[in-house]
């Protein structure tokens, strides 16, 4: 997909069929860029490296290598489903790599949420360019850049993801949903056969858990994170709210309070459950959910979660406060 710029008589994609189209078309586009060179693609599994990895898939099979790297700050499952996914079901030539100790051992300590970002940022770079440069003859490097990230490189994205590629990584792009929108990205993975699931994702930021383990990072709280996570998003799914709120997560800041278990006091972590709509992330406000629901996640959460007493749900929109807490 040449040139940066949308053509405004470009259909939106909205259909099973012209899903259909753009994928042939893309793979006829790669075919020609990329030839018989190979390609080197971060594959994080969210939506839109996904799509970018299974379109390449489809155009160059093995020519593409994948890398997923684990650093830690994913959510339960995730990891396990890129593999299931790309590597079992689409037979990709993809690199596992846990680099789990190096991002926490890096992070050990540090508070401040812009520090961590960075931090995570340079060592996912790192860890990234020393799998390139184990492999021979990578020509291309492929991206899921859409089209928001081209419009607003000054938004959202931008802000937080700072930082450029290193020399090592300096290979000619492919960039096959540049001109995409969000909506025709997701009617395009559907169209590749990728799971729902993964096509309909929820937005997850980049330093993924990281943002809500509040504060200095511990393995402890991370698993208190990543574990009340996983209990929300199960019932958010059993209750069909998935289909419809746009984001939702818990996090667990770095502060006791005190409870009582078996008849024992206990000095434990409060969970916080936050649930908002949104359509750009600029402004977003609360979804009202049941008390019912709430209930059944909460007993869920105090009952299933190491190192939890207390769990809360925060009522604030934006502005004043921010989606994530950091
Ligand atoms: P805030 O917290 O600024 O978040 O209201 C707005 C949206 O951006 C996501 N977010 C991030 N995304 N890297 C990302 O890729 C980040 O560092 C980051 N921080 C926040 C957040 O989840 C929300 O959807």
């Amino acid at each position: 997909m040449s040139g940066n710029v949308r053509d405004p008589k470009m259909q939106r994609i909205n259909s099973e069929e012209l899903a259909d189209a753009f994928i042939a078309e893309q793979i006829k586009e790669i075919k020609e860029q990329v030839g018989d060179k190979k390609v080197l693609l971060a594959l994080s599994g969210g939506v839109d490296s996904s799509v970018c990895a299974a379109l390449l898939i489809k155009a160059i099979g093995n020519n593409l290598t994948c890398v997923h790297v684990n650093h830690g700050l994913l959510r339960k499952g995730e990891s396990e489903q890129v593999i299931k996914v790309f590597k079992e079901q689409l037979g990709a030539n993809l690199i596992y790599v846990d680099a789990v100790d190096e991002f926490l051992n890096a992070l050990a300590g540090v508070e401040n949420p812009e520090q961590k970002r960075k931090i995570i940022g340079k060592i996912f770079i790192d860890v990234f360019a020393r799998e390139a440069k184990k492999l021979d003859g990578i020509s291309f490097l492929g991206q899921g850049t859409i089209y928001p990230d081209i419009l607003e490189s000054k938004g959202i994205k931008a802000h937080h993801n700072v930082g450029g590629l290193p020399a090592e990584l300096n290979f000619e792009l492919v960039e096959p949903v540049k001109l995409l929108y969000k909506d025709e990205v997701r009617q395009v993975g559907e169209a590749l056969g990728l799971p729902h699931s993964m096509v309909y994702r929820q937005p997850f930021p980049g330093p993924g858990l990281g943002v809500r383990c509040v504060g200095a990072i511990t393995r402890d709280r991370l698993e208190a994170v990543r574990e009340s996570d996983a209990i929300l998003r199960e019932e958010f799914a059993k209750a069909g709210l998935d289909q419809h709120v746009w984001q939702y997560f818990t996090i667990v800041p770095p502060i006791k309070s005190t409870g009582i278990k078996d008849g024992k006091r206990t000095f434990e972590w409060p969970v916080v459950i936050r649930a908002i709509n949104s359509v750009d992330a600029v402004t977003a406000s609360i979804e009202e959910i049941p008390y019912a629901l709430l209930g059944k996640i909460r007993d869920r959460i105090l009952s299933e979660v190491k190192g939890v007493n207390r769990v809360l749900y925060d009522l604030s929109n934006k502005p004043v406060a921010t989606i994530e807490w950091e």
